[in-house]
């Protein structure tokens, strides 16, 4: 039976040109298998900051932008940097402007984490998402160590990653925890 197609939508917490958690991002888009495709967002830098006297009727553009693209992916793949300790200010008030809407409760989310480190951000990030209702895949969960290495060295990590299978199986698990659920 042919199963359908799922389209996912890749969020990055972090504004860099260079960034690593980007660059995670575009290494599963290129191995993403038949029938899975996954869009990478690049709104959050644009998003005003968050005030809630800007809901409803005053929803900014590029807000429901946002929220149209989150409603109509299968799931959510999310790669955030840590920033002393937490959550990048940035990546926060994309989260504020999606709480009170109704596109993210249930939607299945995988991390896909670039550093070594930053285990608080993903600890901060699961409270947040969670209190959002997003539905957190923790077999999905990929660490491909990124954060820090010269451009050349993350180059070997990601061919390494891709040769050993690790990009696809993290992605491969999250798309069955997607198709299980519908
Ligand atoms: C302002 C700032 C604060 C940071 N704070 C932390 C931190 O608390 N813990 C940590 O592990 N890394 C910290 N880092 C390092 C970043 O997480 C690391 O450079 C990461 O690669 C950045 O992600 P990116 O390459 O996707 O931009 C910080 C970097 C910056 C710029």
């Amino acid at each position: 039976m042919t199963q359908r197609p799922l389209s996912l939508y890749a969020l990055c917490g972090s504004q860099r040109q260079a960034s690593t958690s980007l660059r995670l991002l575009e290494a599963l888009r290129l191995v993403s298998p038949e029938g899975i495709s996954i869009e990478i967002c690049d709104l959050i830098g644009n998003l005003p900051i968050f005030n809630p006297d800007h809901e409803g009727d005053r929803t900014p553009p590029t807000v429901k932008t946002l929220a149209a693209k989150i409603r109509d992916a299968d799931g959510l793949i999310v790669s955030c940097p840590e920033y002393a300790h937490g959550i990048p200010g940035g990546f926060k008030n994309a989260l504020d402007w999606l709480v009170s809407r109704d596109e993210v409760p249930f939607k299945p989310l995988m991390f896909a984490h670039a550093s070594h480190r930053g285990d608080l951000v993903l600890e901060q990030l699961t409270e947040v998402l969670r209190t959002m209702s997003l539905r957190i895949v923790p077999e999905a969960f990929l660490r491909v160590p990124l954060a820090g290495k010269s451009d050349e060295a993350q180059a070997m990590v990601l061919a390494e990653a891709q040769r050993t299978g690790a990009l696809q199986a993290g992605l491969d698990r999250f798309v069955q925890a997607i198709r299980a659920s519908v």
